[in-house]
Formats: structure tokens, C-alpha cells, sequence
């Protein structure tokens, strides 16, 4: 792992990344899983301080990142839209300069892309994608170490991605196929592909690493075969509710059900970032669901709760990841 060294660096998309170092990040987030669950104390960045900024809302991001801080032995302040300056009174560029005097590195979940890489170019500490539209770096660790812990390998491993190819999640394992090798397979319609641009971009990082990229409008053909079926919510956070029917009508046909995971490999494994509607206990759930008639939505509960449903796991391991980020941009040693 020795010879990786990321000190100082932003954390804003994978494409910004190496797949050495992405590699090392994950082995790093190994070791740290490890440790913790030894009960080995691991408070190697003590006296640093974090600030957590969140535009949308969190479960996962935000206590993965006061988790993992405090594990390190860092303090952290949250910032949520309601109670801070930021893009209201105060531009991102400015509270980028004064969160850097205060803080060791800044974390953002937010919408447009180019408001984190706006944060990164003006912070003169380490900035952290925790989300935005565009894409979900952070996420995409925690998917490796567990598609690792499941597989042992990334070498031959086939995601079907179910659903709205075009989002944030899509995205973001279209760029993880191509930088490390792995099939990649968007089942969607084709107005939900990913944009033409990263498709191509995308296309040019496979050929170097050997990664296969495809768009399969018939989900059935085009999750024959594969080792991960991967899917996220059909409506992400910040789109108007009026997407809602659009969205059901057009990706009913990617829903992940009993019927596509016999399709998948054999010892096919179920993800999802989530939170998920698989059930109606929630409240957009049962609203949404009494509104549209569906009990479950992207997922049914079957394969939720399967045993071949790894989504658990999967969340444990963002903390895990997300302590990797922060230790090797700060240089814990
Ligand atoms: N997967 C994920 O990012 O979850 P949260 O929205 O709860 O952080
Ligand atoms: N696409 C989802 C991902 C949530 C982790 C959203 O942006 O809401």
C-alpha cells in the first residue's frame, strides 16, 4: 500500500482518480474495518477538525463522516441549508476561504457538481464529494470493498445497473466500471443513459483498462450473466414531484425483481446505495404508493430482504470508505 500517496488531495469524482489509488483506498478502508472491529483504537488525525456541509438530506453520508472523524479522533460540525450563510449570504468561494482557516478538510453534499469543484478550487484544504447530482464518489468505495469482500476480485465482475442510468448513481458506476476494469451494463430506457460525453469518456478509460460498457433497453438481456444487480430510487433528491409518474411508468420494466435475479450470474449479489422503497413503511412510500398503486417500488421486498441482498453490508462499509478518504487526504500515517 506503501507507495500511493494521496495527502492533500480533494476527493470530488472517481474520474480524478487512479485505479492504483482507488485500489489503495479500498485496501486502506479494509484495514480500518478491521481494526474496528477488533475494538483497535485508530485516532490518528487527534486535533483535527472537520466541517460536514449538507444541502440535502442524509442517514448514511453524514454518520459515516462524524463516525469515521470521531474514530480518527477528529471533532466535526455540521452544517445543514437551514443553519448556515452558505449560497444565501455567503458565496462558495468565501466560505470555502473561511471554513479553510477553521478546518482540516470540508465535506459537501449538494446539487450541481461545480459547486464542490467550485469549494475545492477556493478551500485550501481537502474537499469531499458526499454527493452531488452528478456524481457519488464516496458511494462507489463502499460498493468496491463490498463487491471485494463478496467476490475477492474486481477482475471479471459484471454490474447490471437497473433503472435511471442517467443520475448521480448511474453515473458514478459507469466511471467505476470503466477505471477498473469491470463490466458495466445500464438497463434503462434510452432517454435515461448516461450523458453522451461521459459515455465517451468513459469509452477511452476502457480501452486502456479493459472495461466493457453496455445500454440494454430490455433489462432481461441485459442482466444475463452478471455478478452485481445494482439499482437506486427512481426519483433522487432535489427533482419535483411531478417526475413521479413519468419515472414509474418508464422504469417499472427495470424493476428489480425474484424474475431478475434468476436472470443474473449465478450467486448474483442484490446492491443499492439507499435509502429504497421496497415496502410502503415509509412516508413518501405510502404516499406515494396510494397515489400511484404500487406496494413496492425500484426493488421488490423479496429480493430486499434475500439472501443474496448484501445492502447492509454495503452501508457499514461507508464508513469505513469514507474514514479511508479522510485519513489518506489528511495524512494520517
Ligand atoms: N447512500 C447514501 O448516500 O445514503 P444517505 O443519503 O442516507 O447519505
Ligand atoms: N440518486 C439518489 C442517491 C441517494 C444516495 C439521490 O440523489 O437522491
Amino acid at each position: 500500500m506503501g507507495a500511493v500517496d494521496l495527502k492533500g488531495r480533494d476527493f470530488l469524482k472517481l474520474l480524478d482518480y487512479t485505479p492504483e489509488e482507488i485500489r489503495y483506498l479500498v485496501e486502506l478502508a479494509a484495514a480500518y474495518k478491521k481494526k474496528k472491529h477488533e475494538g483497535i483504537l485508530h485516532d490518528d488525525l487527534r486535533g483535527k477538525n472537520v466541517a460536514l456541509i449538507f444541502e440535502k438530506t442524509s442517514t448514511r453520508t453524514r454518520c459515516s463522516f462524524e463516525v469515521a472523524a470521531h474514530d480518527l479522533g477528529m471533532g466535526s460540525t455540521y452544517l445543514d441549508p437551514s443553519a448556515s450563510q452558505i449560497s444565501k449570504k455567503e458565496s462558495i468561494a468565501d466560505t470555502a476561504r473561511v471554513l479553510s482557516g477553521m478546518f482540516d478538510g470540508i465535506e459537501y453534499r449538494g446539487y450541481g457538481q461545480e459547486i464542490v469543484e467550485e469549494l475545492a478550487k477556493y478551500a485550501s484544504v481537502p474537499v469531499w464529494n458526499g454527493l452531488t447530482n452528478e456524481f457519488h464518489p464516496t458511494q462507489m468505495l463502499a460498493d468496491l470493498l463490498t463487491i471485494q469482500e463478496c467476490f475477492g476480485t474486481f477482475e471479471g465482475i459484471k454490474v447490471a445497473y437497473m433503472g435511471d442510468a442517467r443520475y448521480n448513481m448511474g453515473n458514478s458506476w459507469m466511471v467505476t466500471c470503466a477505471k477498473m476494469g469491470m463490466e458495466f451494463a445500464a438497463c434503462a430506457p434510452e432517454s435515461y443513459w448516461p450523458d453522451r460525453d461521459l459515455v465517451a469518456t468513459c469509452q477511452e478509460l476502457a480501452k486502456e483498462t479493459g472495461a466493457r460498457i453496455g445500454f440494454y433497453e430490455d433489462a432481461m438481456e441485459g442482466v444475463r450473466g452478471a455478478n452485481v444487480v445494482y439499482t437506486d430510487v427512481w426519483v433522487s433528491m432535489g427533482e419535483p414531484d411531478e417526475v413521479w409518474k413519468e419515472r414509474i411508468d418508464r422504469l417499472s420494466p427495470y424493476q428489480v425483481n425474484r424474475k431478475i435475479m434468476e436472470q443474473a450470474g449465478d450467486g448474483a449479489v442484490f446492491m443499492h446505495c439507499l435509502p429504497a422503497y421496497h415496502d410502503l413503511k415509509t412516508q413518501i412510500g405510502k404516499e406515494k404508493g396510494e397515489q400511484f398503486g404500487f406496494t413496492e417500488l425500484e426493488v421488490t421486498d423479496e429480493v430486499f430482504e434475500s439472501e443474496c441482498s448484501v445492502v447492509f453490508q454495503e452501508a457499514e462499509n461507508r464508513m469505513h470508505t469514507i474514514k479511508a478518504v479522510m485519513a489518506a487526504t489528511l495524512g494520517a500515517d
